[in-house]
Order: C-alpha cells, then structure tokens, then sequence
C-alpha cells in the first residue's frame, strides 16, 4: 500500500513536488522588497483566474476568515440581503451576514440543485436587496451554480455580487468582470494545490465604492488597510510568507500548463468521476445539468451507510474520499477531484470504491467503470 494517503476528498488537496519543495524553503522578510515582488507575482498571477483587472488581496486566513471579509467589508447591519442556500457553504456565507446585522432571507434550495435566476427574480422584485450571496461550486453537494446568470439577476436590482469560489477557483472558469461580480472569495487548499492557510478576495471598483459607506465592524479583515498595504508591496500583518513562495510555484505550475488546459483537465475528471460512478450502477446526487466539475456527490447504495464506506476505502486503500455534512451524512459520498489529482488517481479511487463495495456486501462491476473513464479519456 502507498504511504502517503491520496487525497480525493475536496480539500486538502494533493501537494505537487514543487509545492512541497517551495514550502520547504527559508522564510522571507515581509517587509523588505523581495517581499514585494513576491507579492506583486502571487497577485498578478491570481487575476486571470478571477477574471479580473481589479484587485486581489491575500490574507493569512481559512477561507472562511476570507468570506468573512468578503461580507463585513461592503455591508452595514440593516442591508437587506438575499442568501442563496445551495448547502453548508451557501448557509455559512448568508449566516456571517446575519451575525454581523444583515437582515437576510434565505433562497433555500433543494439539496443537489442549484438557484435558478427565475426564484432569484421573483425572490428580489419582492426584498429588494442590497446584496446577494451565493457559491459558484457548492462543495456539500457536488453542484456548481450559474454565477454569471445569477449575479445579471442581482445586478438588475443595484445589489452587490458577493460570491464564494472556494473549492472551484483554479478548477472551473470564473469571469468577475464579464460576469459583474462584486467580491470573489477563494481560498489555497483546494484546486490551488496548496495547504490549508491563505485566503483571497477579489474586489471590484464598485465594492471598493461601497466599503465607503460599508458600517459592519472589522479590524484584522480590514480590506482598505490591506488594500493600502498592497500599494506599498506589503499586508498589514506579518503573512504566511512561506505558503506565499508555495503559491508563486502554484502561479507558475498553471501559466505552464495554461489556464485553458487546467479547465479542460478538471472538465475531464469530473466526466471520468460521473461515468465511472453511473457505471458502478451508482446514482449521482447531483442534478446533472448543474453537475461540478471538481466534486461529485454519489448517492450511498440503500441499507449502506456512506461512513462505513469512507472508512472502508481508507483504512483497506488509503485513499482519502469524503462523507456527507449535516442532513447528508450517512447518505452520500464525495469525490474530490480537483487540483493535481489526474486519471491514474481516479481509476485507482474507482477501484477502491467498487472493491470496498464488493468487501461490504454490494456487487457491481469495476470494468465496465474503469472503461467508462478510458472512454471519457479517449474523447478528451
Ligand atoms: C465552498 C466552500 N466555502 C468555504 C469553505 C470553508 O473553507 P475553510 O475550511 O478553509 O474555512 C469551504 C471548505 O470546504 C468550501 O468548500
């Protein structure tokens, strides 16, 4: 059995060799100019994945301290705001707003679905918010939303675009400025193949307007200090320098394959991820037409408990795979495949799957899905 565990969970993901190389390098000071160019290549190289000309702050965060400052800097307690519920992610965005005063209602959508513009219309002619809330791929559920759709829904009624792209930036495309989305959050340790520990926000000129008048408290989410610290080639606080010169290599590792190409990847996985699990007779979780590319949620066959299997695949596999969260648990399990995991550790994670099955009582066939996802790679 391989030592190390394969990650096919959504985050933590796989660490490449020069990730892992450039973590173990000397740390840098922050304060002085080689700081700053590493600073400048991390942002500049960030900007193409947002798809923004705009500005792309770092913070020494999870994700979740990201979409913290992805809220409190652009709202004011009392602003009414329109959270999109897709799953947990959904529900933390629009929960952080309730916490800091926002008076929110909640677009609650069924599990494995997405927010479709028309409940969004109907939902907003009646609120009129200032803001709505959503995530591109709800990573709970194995569903990627249609954020280019829903942000002309919001943008029709003046409302801010406050999106979570955490587990999908870097792994399914994002067009912040065509799309005319406000603030982008994402964080390192999913299809940016990085550990846990940075966060990012993207900001646009309108949201930077809004911060103006934005009344929520922040101090070490501050984004105008750390917008004012960019400026001078630094971050208010001392950073994680080292997962910094990490991100730089991530920065390179995609400027040489080219972003196109990593899109086509993770589109290729997540038709290997689907294949493969319809050809283990097993069903998908999510609604097909709103499937993600980067994480696929399937069904637990009947009278199996998803965690007795998750647990089976690791400790008989040592593969890593995730079970379900909240309502879902027991019921589902997800297939993370996003960041540097590629073919070879797809078939090797459907292989665990169908012998794990077999080994707890559920016959299916590992060739027909192994030929599933040579199909889909011979299409590519
Ligand atoms: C869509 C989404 N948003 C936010 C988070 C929170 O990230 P973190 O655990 O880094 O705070 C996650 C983590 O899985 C996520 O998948």
């Amino acid at each position: 059995m391989n030592r190390e565990p394969l990650l096919m969970i959504p985050g933590p993901t796989n660490l490449p060799h020069a990730v892992r190389e450039a973590l173990g390098q000397p740390s840098i000071y922050h304060r002085d100019s080689e700081f700053a160019q590493l600073l400048d290549v991390c942002t500049e190289g960030l900007k193409p994945l947002f798809g923004t000309d705009s500005d792309v702050l770092i913070l020494t965060s999870s994700s979740t301290g990201a979409m913290e400052a992805g809220v409190v800097n652009f709202l004011s307690p009392g602003d009414r705001v329109i959270a999109i519920s897709s799953g947990k992610f959904g529900e933390r965005l629009g929960e952080i707003a309730a916490t800091f005063g926002a008076q929110v209602s909640w677009l609650t959508v069924e599990p494995g679905r997405a927010a479709t513009p028309e409940v969004l219309t109907a939902l907003a002619a009646d609120r009129k918010p200032d803001a709505v809330l959503l995530v591109q791929n709800e990573t709970s559920t194995g569903v990627c939303q249609d954020v280019a759709a829903l942000a002309e829904v919001a943008n029709s009624h003046g409302a801010l675009v406050i999106v979570d792209a955490v587990s999908s930036l870097g792994g399914i495309p994002f067009e912040m400025d065509d799309w005319s989305v406000d603030v982008v959050i994402a964080g390192s340790q999913k299809a940016l193949m990085l550990p846990p520990g940075l966060g990012f926000v993207a900001v646009s000129e309108r949201a930077w307007q809004a911060v103006e008048s934005a009344q929520m408290p922040r101090f070490y989410f501050d984004l105008q200090e750390a917008k004012k610290s960019a400026r001078k080639g630094q971050t208010p606080y001392t950073p994680n320098v080292n997962m910094m010169v990490a991100l730089a290599e991530v920065v390179a590792l995609i400027q040489a394959e080219g972003l196109p190409n990593v899109y086509r990847r993770h589109h290729q996985m997540g038709e290997a991820a689907r294949a493969a699990v319809q050809a283990l007779d097993l069903a998908l979780f999510a609604d097909p037409q709103y499937a993600s590319d980067v994480v696929t949620a399937v069904e637990s066959p009947e009278g199996l408990d998803s965690t007795n299997l998750v647990k089976h695949i690791r400790d008989e596999h040592n593969i890593l795979v995730s079970g379900g969260q909240g309502d879902l648990k027991g019921k589902i399990f997800r297939l993370g495949h996003l960041g540097c995991a590629g073919l070879t550790e797809m078939r090797r994670t459907i292989q665990a799957v169908a012998s794990s099955l077999a080994d707890l009582g559920y016959q299916c066939t590992v060739e027909a899905a192994l030929d599933a996802i040579e199909e889909v790679a011979a299409n590519a």
